[in-house]
């Protein structure tokens, strides 16, 4: 049992405001967060998961029940890193209470150090109420992929006056609301520094500035394991997948020429 002292706190990943930047990446198993947790702050357990793990088309249909396992399984691959999970779509949203009620389960049943959510102004009560409960709150602004119905699509923000004000109130309501960070997704350079200049808080951008506290990246795109889309703020480190599927290929002719198992892998008696 990993001890949970040795883990990045959330107060620790607030104090980093203007510091060394935050270094973060999605995880949802507990392999893929052993092999990132040496090089990482933050790991979060995003709900991208159903698009990426489960072949949604939107977050939309992940549930509280998938959350909580995924967490369960990123918090024992990490021995350091900070894990937060995030309030899956329809848990939170209806009130105050269903958003405890959901985030209480999640951060028992997972041993994580918080709980991240989509919403500005709207969801700053809900904020509030969190972590005034003792539920470290990360907040999600600009692009949500759970609102895609409303948006209409996968869309950056603030290039309008009106859309960059509409940010960044959101942010500096859910910083104002106790939010120890807050995540600015698919935001427009300009707007996204100042936020990350005005607010108190960590900003952690994804498609947002360099100027941002703190980055994150949905892991599949980063290692080139999710080929379905591309988002442009992503850059690939790995292309896994075209590894897998070479690998995959040649096992394939192995088993169908004999080549595999050889000798070496199979259970032969000893002569005597
Ligand atoms: O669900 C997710 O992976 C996220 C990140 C992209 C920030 O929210």
């Amino acid at each position: 049992m990993v001890t949970r002292a040795k883990r990045i706190s959330t107060p620790q990943i607030r104090a980093r405001k203007g510091g060394e930047p935050i270094v973060s990446l999605t995880a949802y198993t507990t392999q893929m967060a052993r092999l990132l947790d040496p090089h990482c702050d933050l790991l979060l357990v995003g709900d991208s998961l159903g698009m990426v793990i489960y072949g949604f088309e939107s977050t939309l249909s992940v549930t509280l029940d998938m959350m909580i396992a995924h967490g369960a399984a990123v918090v024992r691959g990490a021995e350091r890193s900070c894990v937060i999970v995030d309030l899956p779509f329809g848990s939170y949203q209806e009130s105050p209470v269903q958003a405890f009620q959901s985030a209480a389960r999640i951060m028992a049943e997972t041993g994580c150090a918080g709980v991240k959510l989509e919403g500005g102004e709207e969801m700053a009560e809900t904020a509030r109420f969190l972590t005034q409960r003792g539920i470290p709150v990360c907040a999600h602004v600009g692009l949500m992929p759970q609102a895609v119905n409303v948006a209409g699509g996968f869309k950056a923000t603030g290039r309008t006056e009106e859309d960059a004000r509409k940010v960044t109130a959101d942010a500096q309501a859910m910083a104002e609301a106790g939010a120890f960070a807050v995540v600015l997704e698919g935001v427009m350079e300009p707007v996204a520094a100042a936020i990350t200049a005005e607010l108190a808080v960590p900003t952690i951008g994804i498609g947002a500035s360099p100027a941002c506290d703190g980055q994150v990246l949905v892991s599949d795109d980063v290692f080139g394991l999710f080929s379905d889309f591309t988002p442009r703020f992503v850059r690939r480190y790995a292309n896994l997948g075209e590894q897998i599927s070479a690998a995959a290929a040649e096992y394939a002719q192995d088993v169908r020429a004999r080549r595999f198992p050889a000798p070496e892998h199979c259970f032969i008696p000893k002569a005597r």
